[in-house]
């Protein structure tokens, strides 16, 4: 499986730096809680934005997205082709299904803007869709060529859901033990 590469940034990232031809695929949110996100996705002319959330991966609801998708990148190439998806792990796992089958499959850069996200979904490289109220039941392995965590974007979140990121970098660090385990644990005493 290819390898992803991860790039820390305080500012969001130039869009000639993601790829030659970009579809970003956003939480409809973020322009929202961000002057500088709604400032930085104007330089994008292929755009789809999403309400984010459990419905945003449905079965039912993908052809309808996906016939949308499709026609917004009918003159895109698919060697060129790169989907950047900035949002939480729900528009993670969607637009990473929809870079996985898109053209057969295009380059994938993942912003996740949710400590949840940010510390766990985008890694990895799992996409899914729910079937009715069966979560997760369809999906691909497809990891993303980059993964850009922009202190920017995860700022935009409000404080109380930190503690949600929080309550995922315990049990990971938990899992994992060695140093990160004996650090998080050090700090929170
Ligand atoms: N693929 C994987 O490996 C993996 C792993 C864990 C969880 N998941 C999936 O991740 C999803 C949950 O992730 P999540 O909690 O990030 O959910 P989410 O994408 O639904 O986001 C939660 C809420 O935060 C809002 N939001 C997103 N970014 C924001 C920002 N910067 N500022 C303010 N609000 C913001 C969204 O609009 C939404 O209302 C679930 O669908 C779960 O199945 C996938």
């Amino acid at each position: 499986m290819k390898k992803s590469s991860l790039l820390f940034t305080t500012e969001l990232p130039r869009p000639a730096d993601l790829g030659e031809e970009l579809l970003l695929i956003h939480d409809e949110i973020l322009p929202r809680k961000s002057k500088t996100f709604k400032k930085w996705m104007a330089q994008f002319p292929l755009r789809y934005p999403v309400k984010a959330g459990e419905s945003l991966k449905s079965v039912q609801n993908f052809p309808e997205h996906i016939t949308k998708i499709v026609k917004l990148c009918e003159g895109a190439s698919s060697r060129r082709l790169t989907v950047v998806v900035a949002g939480g792990g729900s528009v993670g796992d969607f637009g990473g299904f929809v870079a996985s089958i898109l053209k057969r499959g295009v380059r994938l850069v993942h912003m996740p803007s949710t400590w949840l996200s940010a510390i766990d979904s985008a890694h990895g490289g799992k996409t899914a869709l729910n079937v009715g109220s069966a979560k997760n039941q369809i999906g691909t392995f497809y990891p993303a060529d980059k993964i850009v965590l922009s202190r920017s974007l995860l700022m935009a979140q409000p404080n109380a859901r930190a503690f949600e990121g929080f309550g995922e970098l315990l049990k990971i660090a938990l899992i994992a033990g060695g140093p990160l385990w004996r650090d998080l644990s050090k700090d929170t005493k």
